[in-house]
């Protein structure tokens, strides 16, 4: 048996939206899902029954983050992530391969891997392909990402060719070093904004045969028309029966062009992080709940929302715990932020689902950027 299963459930009759199960070892996703980022093996100012709570279905950890602390011995010790972070639901780890390139300091890279110094203390540090894996099978995930090159944007051709060749080179490795039989590997497709860059990475991945696979290195600073046209013009040289996990995208606008485009998954820090600085998503476009003008607004942040915070709090005090640098005030916009988000997903299958998803975005478009807060 395989680690992880996908079924196609229905397609959208309008767009290349799709409506899909995923079965991992720890549970079963209904798809398209966004995943919550717990970096450090927490989703930032959380429990793990909070973040169930909000609707869930699967977090995100980091490889790279994890391995510099505590160390995958630490986690192996534990009896894995599942167990050390209390969340017993699907886990996917990403591999490293990006967040050595955004984070590390002193990066040299070698068609052997990545040399590096940690952004914690200047230790120098090697990870490739089988580091990458060896570090995943330790953590435990239900779902490890290849280790791949992310190059930044913009790039030459020749930068993005060598990071698309260096991708499948390391893909073909970790599949082959691989050895946890509950753990699935996606592969990761490279290639910039270059349409036969993309392809050629497409062709060369996909030929590698993973249960899944990860769309890298976009939202890396490229304007969004460019995103959607090379997603449009991937989905024909993805397999229809494996998910497709667009990494790094998580707001609203992008979750609904990226459905449209036939993806299944996604991951970003933005909705925790934005929570963090005093910003909230709402109905009617996003509020910046820490401006002065909110400190006698006694509303609930979005007053079409029934999360736990805006069923009991409202602006004035989220802005009055924000401002005094309350740690409650990071939970409540927390919260809410991934709340939101997640019902979003929860409202675009139920679309897909009546073949209404046009009729959705358009209404959910039509509020979100009224202005109207
Ligand atoms: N997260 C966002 N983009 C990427 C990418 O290109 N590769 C990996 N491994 N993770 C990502
Ligand atoms: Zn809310």
């Amino acid at each position: 048996m395989p680690a992880v299963t996908f079924t196609v459930l229905k397609r959208d009759r309008a767009t290349g939206a799709r409506l899909g199960r995923l079965k991992t070892p720890h549970g079963t996703i209904e798809t398209p899902i966004f995943m919550p980022v717990g970096t450090q093996a927490t989703v930032k100012t959380m429990t793990p029954e909070e973040v169930a709570g909000v609707g869930a279905q699967i977090i995100l950890a980091n490889t790279y983050h994890l391995y510099l602390r505590p160390g995958a011995d630490i986690i192996r010790e534990a009896g894995g992530l599942h167990n050390f972070m209390h969340w017993e639901k699907p886990i996917l780890t990403d591999s490293g391969g990006f967040q050595v390139f955004s984070l590390a300091d002193l990066r040299e890279i070698s068609d052997a891997g990545v040399t590096f110094r940690s952004h914690l203390d200047g230790s120098t540090h090697f990870m490739g392909p089988a580091e990458s894996m060896a570090v995943q099978e330790a953590l435990g995930s239900d779902i490890a990402m290849a280790f791949d090159e992310c190059v930044a944007y913009p790039a030459s051709r020749e930068e993005v060719e060598a990071g698309v060749e260096r991708t499948s080179r390391w893909a073909e490795i970790c599949l082959q070093v691989h050895r946890r039989e509950d753990q699935a590997v996606f592969g990761i497709i490279q290639g910039g904004v270059i349409p036969e860059l993309r392809r050629r990475s497409a062709r060369e991945i996909t030929a590698l045969d993973f249960p899944g696979y990860g769309i890298g290195g976009l939202s890396v600073g490229e304007p969004k028309e460019l995103m959607y046209s090379i997603l449009e013009d991937l989905q024909g040289y993805l397999p229809e029966n494996k998910p497709r996990y667009l990494m790094g995208v998580g707001s609203p606008d992008c979750l609904i062009e990226g459905v449209k485009r036939g993806v299944d998954m996604f991951d970003c820090v933005l909705p925790t992080r934005i929570a963090r600085n005093g910003t909230v998503m709402t109905t009617y476009g996003k509020l910046v709940v820490r401006n002065a003008a909110y400190a006698r607004d006694f509303r609930p942040l979005d007053p079409e929302c029934d999360c736990y915070t805006c069923r009991h709090y409202s602006r004035a005090y989220i802005r009055h715990l924000l401002k005094v640098d309350e740690i409650l005030g990071l939970r409540l916009t927390t919260i809410h932020n991934l709340y939101f988000l997640l019902k979003l997903m929860h409202r675009i299958r139920q679309a897909i689902a009546s073949n209404d998803l046009e009729a959705f975005e358009a209404d959910f478009y039509a509020k979100y950027n009224s202005g109207k807060i």
